[in-house]
């Protein structure tokens, strides 16, 4: 029989032991000055899988890899034919990434198991913790390629043929590390939640202790190489230069100014710029940079999308260059199940905690996933707002709150039966 998740026989989740998981994970990858360095499919993102792998299987999930190499827990359920409830994100993470990004979505999730094990509790439908492939896209583009080919988004075999910056190709990497699966993982999704670092400052600028994320922004990455001729630096007139750097630098400055007039939901990133052949006296034959543009809005991003095609273009005839650009991710603004996201609000405010309803700006896979089930979004704050940045920091008492919002969500959903 189900019986009711009063305050009374509420799962208790144990603030301490989570957050000794999240800093020992965090040795995986360790940077000197602190955060982490887990690129997807690196020998030490391996190091993280492995030890996900053996942590699922230390409280008795049993774990599936699938072809693209998402790693699913699963607790069984009573009932076999009632689906499962999914917890899910990343543990890859960018070169100079923090503690918490990804990671606290699946250590998080591996906690809710702990508790309900503590308790002898079983559920109805099963539960899955869900770590997927790639959600950063600092290595592989696009981003969230692992729950994107997971829901049908990108087939498998573009997915494996993805190339990184130098050459490496990601189904290679993934058969390397031995993480290139055979499994399906779990289908019949019936919820899906995803607890993360809002990577913001609006919860702790106005003192907020749980965000309920209403969607995610659209994101829109480009890739843009302008051609140009190498040249002496002494010799060589302005006039009669074919200058790739001056040509990017320009695309860059007049994607910016367009970002401004679209206004302020409009934002505008150049992450990455390469000269050939980059030396101090040589005229750039060619500039390779990306731009990363996203708005909640997705006409808005369209127009930035056209607008910043055009502007290189432009570029390139004035200054004699030739651009090619390629899209590297394209995802629209998408909006989260409307009854999870009042069942995140309710739960919260439940336990008395404060809460706030706010857009993600950061891609997550709960966007994926939402295109199959419904999925929903708990935020937790970040101190100054600050992520993807080795200073990224979230406090063990945020922490824990999170944490037990996830766990009345997905005992609520998985059913708690008595034993
Ligand atoms: C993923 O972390 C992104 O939003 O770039
Ligand atoms: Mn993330
Ligand atoms: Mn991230």
């Amino acid at each position: 029989m189900p019986c009711n998740a009063s305050s009374a026989d509420r799962l208790m989740i144990d603030a301490a032991r989570l957050s000794q998981s999240i800093q020992d994970f965090g040795r995986i990858g360790a940077l000197p000055n602190g955060g982490v360095c887990r690129l997807a499919l690196t020998d030490t993102e391996k190091a993280g899988r492995d030890e996900l792998v053996r942590r699922m299987q230390g409280l008795g999930l049993t774990v599936h890899i699938d072809t693209i190499g998402n790693i699913f827990g699963t607790r069984a359920g009573q009932d076999a034919n009632a689906g499962t409830i999914m917890i899910g994100s990343h543990i890859d993470t960018v070169s100079t990434g923090g503690l918490y990004d990804g990671t606290l979505g699946v250590l998080a999730g591996l906690e809710v198991i702990a508790a309900l094990n503590d308790a002898h509790l079983e559920t109805r439908r099963a539960i899955t913790v869900a770590a997927f492939t790639n959600e950063e896209g600092a290595r592989f583009q696009p981003d969230m390629l692992g729950s994107l080919v997971f829901v049908g988004g990108m087939p498998l075999q573009d997915a494996l043929d993805t190339l990184a910056a130098d050459g490496t190709r990601l189904g290679t990497e993934l058969k390397r590390i031995g993480y290139a699966g055979s499994d399906d993982g779990p289908r019949n999704i019936v919820a899906y939640f995803e607890l993360h670092i809002e990577q913001g400052p609006v919860l702790e600028a106005e003192t907020v202790q749980i965000g309920v994320v209403s969607g995610v922004q659209g994101i829109s990455w480009h890739e843009i190489t302008v051609h140009g001729r190498s040249a002496h630096a002494g010799t060589t007139p302005m006039a009669l230069r074919s200058d790739a750097g001056l040509a990017a630098s320009l695309i860059v400055q007049r994607a910016y100014e367009m970002t401004q007039a679209i206004g302020s939901d409009q934002l505008m990133t150049t992450g990455t710029m390469r000269l050939t052949p980059d030396l101090v006296n040589v005229v750039a034959e060619k500039a390779v940079f990306t731009v990363d543009l996203r708005n909640p809005s997705g006409a808005a991003l369209k127009q930035a999308d056209v607008s910043l095609l055009q502007i290189a273009e432009d570029v390139a005839a004035e200054t004699g260059t030739r651009v090619t650009c390629r899209p590297l991710a394209r995802f629209d603004p998408i909006i989260f199940d409307q009854r999870l996201v009042e069942s995140v609000e309710k739960t919260a405010q439940s336990l008395g905690y404060s809460t706030r309803h706010l857009h993600s700006g950061a891609g997550h896979d709960a966007q994926m996933i939402a295109r199959i089930a419904p999925a929903a979004m708990i935020f937790v704050p970040s101190a100054g707002g600050i992520s993807h940045n080795i200073r990224e920091f979230t406090s063990p008492d945020d922490l824990a709150r999170g944490t037990t919002v996830l766990a009345q969500l997905v005992s609520g959903q998985a059913g708690l039966m008595k034993e």
